[in-house]
């Protein structure tokens, strides 16, 4: 297994079986999994979630990241503090194949109180399956991070 087919998934409390779901597709999918939780459906913390989730990332540790909360907003804002993330929350197979292509995603947030396990699957394939194009949109990449 390479390093770049190693995934971490992490979400909140609202989120468990919705993670729980992707972890076993993308597993089938011939993915690493980094599952860190949680575990329990115990009321948690989102930003402790993304961050962690973005940490791994950032290292170098997994090459890309799935988060999940409520709404996918809360744990991709705390994701996108971290130097060197670009995590965006979709809810539609479009935006996730472009957030890879155009702006270089690492990390996929998701909502799980906003779409069912068969979008949010069908959404996290359209973010696994897609490249980053490079090119006029490396430039804009770069701009971003300053
Ligand atoms: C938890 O109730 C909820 O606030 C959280 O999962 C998420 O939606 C926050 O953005």
């Amino acid at each position: 297994m390479t390093a770049s087919k190693r995934i971490v998934l992490s979400s909140d409390h609202a989120a468990i079986d919705l993670r729980q779901a992707v972890a076993a597709h993308v597993t089938e999918k011939g993915w690493e999994v980094e599952d860190i939780g949680p575990v329990t459906t115990e009321s948690t913390h989102y930003p402790l979630h993304g961050k962690a989730a973005a940490e791994k990332v950032a290292s170098g540790e997994c090459t890309l990241g799935i988060i999940l909360c409520g709404t996918g907003q809360g744990i991709m804002m705390a994701a996108n503090k971290v130097p060197g993330i670009r995590c965006g929350v979709c809810s539609d197979t479009f935006s996730a194949r472009m957030i890879r292509q155009h702006n270089d995603a690492n990390i996929l947030s998701i909502g799980a109180r906003v779409v069912g396990e068969g979008l949010a699957l069908d959404i996290v394939d359209a973010f696994l399956d897609a490249e980053f194009e490079g090119g006029r949109h490396a430039t804009r990449v770069e701009m971003i991070e300053g």
